[in-house]
């Protein structure tokens, strides 16, 4: 199945997270629209503020290689309930992926699928400019 294959994606890019500080472990990995996966895993730093959280890498990645349509992402970490993306990944995947599809697993095999506007439904965008 398409979701468990983005699943097995993000929980490998986990094992690559520099947690250095947090050892919490995260892993994304994003679907654009042509079916090509990127992942991510976080990425931490001495001075805790420049960490970025595995969603954006994904999603820097996929970007960078000039992707700008996506369906679904997925992420895991070792969390229950599994871990929903923080605030500022909310906002940087609702400016560029829309109203995705997410997918939260954790280790244990728990899965919680969702529309990212039921964690994120009120959002500042360009209409609001
Ligand atoms: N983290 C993510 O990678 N994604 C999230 O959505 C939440 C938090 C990371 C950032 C930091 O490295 C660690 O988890 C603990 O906050």
């Amino acid at each position: 199945m398409e979701i468990e294959e983005l699943i097995a994606r993000a929980t490998q890019a986990r094992e690559n997270a520099c947690a250095g500080y947090s050892h919490y472990r995260v892993g994304a990995a994003l679907r654009a629209s042509d079916g090509k996966i990127y992942t991510g895993c976080n990425v931490e730093n001495s001075t805790y503020g420049l960490t970025v959280c595995a969603e954006r890498v994904a999603l820097w990645k996929a970007l960078s290689e000039g992707e700008r349509t996506f369906t679904q992402l997925a992420v895991v970490t070792a969390s229950d309930p599994p871990a929903s993306p923080c605030g500022a990944c909310r906002q940087v995947l609702w400016e560029y992926c829309g109203n995705l599809e997410v997918v939260l697993a954790n280790l244990q095999g728990l899965r919680r699928a969702l529309r990212l506007s039921e964690i994120f439904p009120q959002p500042f965008d360009q209409r609001s400019l």
